[in-house]
């Protein structure tokens, strides 16, 4: 029988963080044990801002290699470049004209966006969650493991595949596209700014301070850390609305350093900010020396690195191609072979 399958995947824009990590590529290492998964590099997601086109194939090649380092392996799931499957960009366009406007209109990450952009706004923008149901929907994704931000775009996803397809042009029997279900685990799911507990960390945060990078050395660890905000109550504790730095950064320990929610809460109930703080940092440093280890070896080897790329397209593209055959055939085009 076929494993269920699993789609992700990252924007290759700057490096990746610890919200990156925990919200959503450490759920996929466990994944590729029991599911059929498939990840790729977001970079035509990347180019919906302004970009840099000196930079975009490097941050693409560094994204797939922390793929690696953080522990996927190519022998256990595909990994990918978006841009290299131009089915991708074949079934947006499919789904672009099926998509009322209006459910795009309102997403929440395009007005965010959106607001940031002033009169620049392109159409790729708004686009953004179509081409993200296109990723999905063409691997015919059971589940789709990421952070809570990406929410409302795996719920348009979803609408796109039920209610545009295969309501329209497809069967109760024979629908033309999976539905796929969001993965959202509530560890990890949402890792907070560490200048702000009440903001996203985010790669677009101008404040480098704010977010610890996976490639960050250890020396800048511990410094971020040190300044992350605090509050003046002794004792770490989860779920106090009004500690929204505690309740960050004591996730934050309590996975990096393996011990769970309740042992970590028990362990430093007690504890000021000042022992607390060094404890994190070497949890973090730890837990990041691996990843980063692995990732220096892996930019030093860019032929194997290549190689596992070329692979990853080809498998990608069969599956690719199958699905979009079809919705081409299920929307009525002309197969001339
Ligand atoms: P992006 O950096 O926007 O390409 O996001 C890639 C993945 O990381 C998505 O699954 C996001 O939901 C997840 N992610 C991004 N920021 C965070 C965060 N602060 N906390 C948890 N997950 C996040
Ligand atoms: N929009 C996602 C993000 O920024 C990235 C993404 C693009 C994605 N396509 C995807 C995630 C398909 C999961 C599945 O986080």
């Amino acid at each position: 029988m076929q494993r269920p399958r699993v789609l992700s995947g990252v924007q290759p824009t700057g490096a990746l963080h610890l919200g990156n990590w925990l919200g959503a590529i450490r759920n996929w290492v466990d994944l590729q044990n029991s599911h059929e998964t498939y990840v790729c590099v977001v970079d035509l997601h990347a180019i919906t801002v302004p970009h840099d086109p000196a930079r975009l194939a490097e941050e693409t090649l560094s994204t797939a290699a922390l793929y690696l380092a953080c522990g996927m392996d190519p022998e256990r799931c595909c990994i990918f470049v978006q841009s290299q499957v131009s089915a991708h960009s074949e079934l947006c366009w499919l789904l672009n004209c099926i998509t009322p406007l209006n459910w795009l209109e309102r997403m929440i990450q395009f007005k965010e966006k959106a607001s940031k952009q002033g009169d620049n706004v392109s159409v790729g923008l708004l686009d953004y969650p179509v081409l993200m149901a296109a990723d999905i929907l063409l691997y015919d994704a059971d589940l789709v493991p990421v952070g809570e931000d990406q929410k409302q775009h795996l719920e348009l996803a979803r609408d796109i595949a039920q209610q545009r397809i295969n309501a329209r042009f497809g069967s109760e029997e024979n629908p033309v596209l999976k539905v796929p279900a969001p993965l959202i685990t509530k560890e990890g799911a949402r890792v907070m700014s560490l200048c702000d507990g009440r903001s996203k960390m985010s790669k677009s945060d101008p404040n480098d301070a704010s977010r610890i990078t996976l490639l960050d050395p250890p020396e800048l660890i511990t410094k971020k850390i040190k300044r992350a905000k605090t509050d003046p109550q002794m004792g770490l504790q989860f779920d106090n609305p009004e500690r929204p730095e505690a309740d960050n950064l004591l996730g934050i320990y309590s996975i990096l350093s393996g011990r769970g929610r309740e042992a970590a809460a028990l362990e430093c109930a007690d504890m000021g900010w000042g022992t607390f703080k060094p404890l994190l940092a070497d949890a973090t440093v730890s837990a990041l020396e691996p990843i980063q280890h692995r990732y220096a070896q892996l930019m030093d080897n860019r032929d194997e690195l290549a190689k596992v790329l070329r692979e990853g397209r080809d498998r990608a593209e069969d599956t690719a191609q199958t699905t979009l055959k079809r919705v081409r055939q299920a929307l009525g085009f002309l197969a001339t072979n």
